[in-house]
């Protein structure tokens, strides 16, 4: 019998997500942003469920390759260019649309041979200080892109810091839109948090939105909103089950490092499931967990292949039973990627995305 861990990506959460952005954004087309392998669901995996968008927005050409072999004919974004000159032959051939945040990648352009005219972003930094063109740069790099015989289309694109916090997209936008006035082409700012918190101002919604996160069911700004809150259902469940039950007395510990101590009679479960498998090593005592969808939590350290789980108050859950480590349990309950993220430390986004290699995963409608 294999290891009994699982994960399921649910195909139907996948497109009632998509409506959700779509129903904040509905002037909008939609980019189903599926960089990092769909962030760790698979691309192939959840192209079902996204098909509905109008466009896919990654980063990797490799990624791209594999979204034309799934069929897609419609627009196929690169959020960050090309790497290097070659890599514009393969947008030419794929009719990948690109973004162009640097110099170096006009001049590529300027040197590439195509029949078929490029549609380009020109990304500007507004103010996150990572990729794009200093407003006051960006009406130069625009005059020049528009006059490359290789480019068809310029698209005006931001990419917002704060949009999940309380600094929030204000100067941003005060930047963006005042640096691209009277620029004709579509516009694109608004990533999760920007489409579901700001979206009432059209300006925000643009022409494009671009949700990750929000698509796969967690929320972008945790723990101010919850995903339930914002009317998301988890795209991926990571699931397991109990291989071994221990009964403690008080004064044992468990696990490495002794780091949990039982004050008083407890029996606790040992999960298959560890940090090889992609379950934050950050977890402590306390992170929630589901068992048969009752919640319960850790107890000591997450190991490599191993957490154990506390079965005081569970007394029909025992050897096999069924732990929900994040996503939809068999009973319907729901526990967060983000809540057990936040235990870790960290965010929903990095626990999604490390998802280890050695899960096997099924995908569900
Ligand atoms: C340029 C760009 N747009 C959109 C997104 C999607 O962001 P999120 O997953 O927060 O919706 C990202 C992700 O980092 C990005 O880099």
């Amino acid at each position: 019998m294999p290891r009994p861990i699982q994960a399921t990506i649910h195909t139907e959460a996948l497109r009632h997500n998509l409506a959700r952005v779509r129903a904040a954004a509905p002037d909008a087309k939609v980019w189903g942003v599926v960089k990092a392998n769909a962030y760790g669901h698979g691309i192939e995996r959840v192209f079902e469920g996204l098909r509905g968008a109008d466009g896919f927005a990654l980063l990797d050409l490799q990624e791209a390759e594999r979204v034309r072999a799934l069929g897609w004919r419609g627009p196929i974004l690169l959020l960050e260019g090309a790497f290097e000159a070659r890599d514009l032959e393969l947008c030419s051939r794929l009719n990948l649309w690109h973004t162009v945040h640097c110099s170096e990648q006009i001049d590529m352009l300027a040197t590439h041979k195509t029949h078929q005219p490029h549609r380009v972003f020109l990304k500007m930094n507004s103010g996150m200080n990572r990729l794009g063109f200093m407003p006051q740069h960006y009406r130069a790099a625009w005059t020049r892109l528009n006059a490359l015989p290789q480019v068809d289309e310029i698209s005006v694109m931001t990419h917002f810091s704060d949009a999940d916090g309380p600094k929030g997209i204000t100067r941003q936008m005060e930047v963006f839109v005042e640096a691209t006035r009277d620029l004709p082409g579509e516009r694109t700012v608004g990533n999760s948090a920007a489409s579901l918190r700001h979206s009432a101002d059209p300006l925000v919604r643009g022409d494009w939105v671009r949700p990750g996160i929000a698509v796969y069911g967690a929320a972008p700004d945790y723990p101010e909103h919850d995903a339930a809150g914002w009317g998301l259902q988890p795209a991926m469940t990571l699931s397991s089950r109990i291989i071994g039950v221990q009964r403690l007395v008080a004064g044992d510990t468990v696990g490495y490092g002794s780091s949990f101590t039982a004050e008083g009679p407890l029996r606790i479960g040992v999960v298959a499931c560890g940090y090889a498998d992609g379950y934050p090593r950050h977890c402590t005592t306390g992170t929630p967990v589901l068992v048969d969808g009752v919640r319960t939590r850790l107890v000591g350290r997450v190991s490599m292949d191993m957490v154990t789980v506390d079965l005081t108050g569970l007394p029909d859950a025992g050897m096999g039973s069924d732990v929900t480590l994040w996503g939809r349990a068999g009973n319907g309950a729901l526990l967060s990627i983000d809540e057990v993220a936040q235990a870790g430390g960290t965010l929903g986004y990095e626990l999604m995305c490390a998802l280890a290699q050695r899960v096997p995963v099924v995908v569900a409608e």
